[in-house]
């Protein structure tokens, strides 16, 4: 594996893939790499010939410094895992090299709308830190192809309307949410979580899924079902901080013309907050 510490490094490989004809698919991560990541890069591999990933904890998207500065590092195990899986590059930049003027000082690109909703609403300026990044390591590394999980709904549909407002030449490929047997979607999060932490963890995705159950059987009275959810993961020891059941297609309120909607979760538990979703189909 070719791991580039610096943007002439990563062109000068590209251009060479290049020159052979070869196809080139891109997943950005912020490392602390779990089998979630690993399947987009197995995702990755079955769609281009050559695969890049890059390690980069974004400064420029966390808007709660304790959280930047707690962010699990791990490059050496994240290097053995990619090379094990048999990515072919990896680009690992640096503040600086991102962000040489300093983050106040850079060009930022905002993506307007779906930046300032859910998620957006309660992390302000979180987004706009995601597709300023995005969009300067989509420059960098010029994929055909780039995946980003589900696990993430709101930042794939952000990406993909950044793609397609500034005509970026990218197949953005969305990644089913991979979990650990007991329903709990992989996060590098997870690792906030105490043996007894764990225990609980689950139920946030057994709540959800019963979110899902309720919605298919017909029932749309929707600010009923979030306040039982809330209910049932705050007396199981949860701190929810949002549940929303919204247009998937544009996060909006649900209308007459919605035909999938999406149970958005964020909750508390411990130190982690935890983020989960899923869609359901209405008939
Ligand atoms: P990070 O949280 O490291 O996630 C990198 C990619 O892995 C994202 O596309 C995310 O949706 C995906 N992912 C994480 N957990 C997953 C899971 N359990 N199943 C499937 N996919 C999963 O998301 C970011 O980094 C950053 O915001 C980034 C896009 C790199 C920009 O800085």
């Amino acid at each position: 594996m070719n791991i580039c510490n610096d943007i002439a490094a990563v062109r000068q490989q590209v251009r060479a893939w290049r020159q052979q004809g070869l196809t080139i698919a891109f997943v950005p991560t912020m490392g602390n790499l779990h089998q979630g990541h690993i399947t987009l890069v197995k995702q990755a591999q079955t769609l281009a010939d050559k695969v890049i990933v890059s390690i980069f904890v974004n400064p420029m998207q966390f808007n709660n410094a304790d959280d930047l500065a707690n962010y699990p590092s791990t490059m050496e195990q994240d290097c053995d895992k990619l090379v094990q899986q048999g990515a072919d590059c990896l680009f690992t930049p640096t503040p600086e090299l991102m962000y040489p003027e300093g983050l106040e000082n850079h060009t930022r690109v905002d993506v307007p709308g779906i930046a300032d909703l859910l998620e957006g609403a309660l992390r302000p300026g979180h987004y706009r830190g995601v597709s300023t990044v995005v969009t300067k390591l989509f420059n960098i590394v010029q994929p055909d192809i780039a995946c980003f999980g589900d696990k993430d709904f709101q930042q794939t549909a952000l990406i993909r309307k950044m793609t397609s407002d500034l005509a970026l030449p990218i197949e953005i490929v969305g990644v089913p949410t991979v979990r650990e047997p007991s329903g709990l979607a992989m996060s590098s999060r997870n690792g906030y979580l105490t043996t007894s932490e764990r225990a609980i963890a689950p139920t946030l995705f057994a709540v959800m899924q019963h979110i899902a159950e309720q919605i298919s059987a017909g029932n749309r009275n929707f600010t009923k079902v979030i306040e039982k959810a809330t209910n049932t993961l705050n007396s199981s020891g949860f701190k929810t901080d949002s549940i929303d059941i919204v247009d998937a297609d544009n996060l909006l309120a649900m209308t007459e013309k919605t035909q999938r909607v999406v149970i958005l979760m964020a909750a508390f538990l411990g130190k982690a907050r935890l983020i989960d979703n899923q869609t359901v189909d209405l008939h």
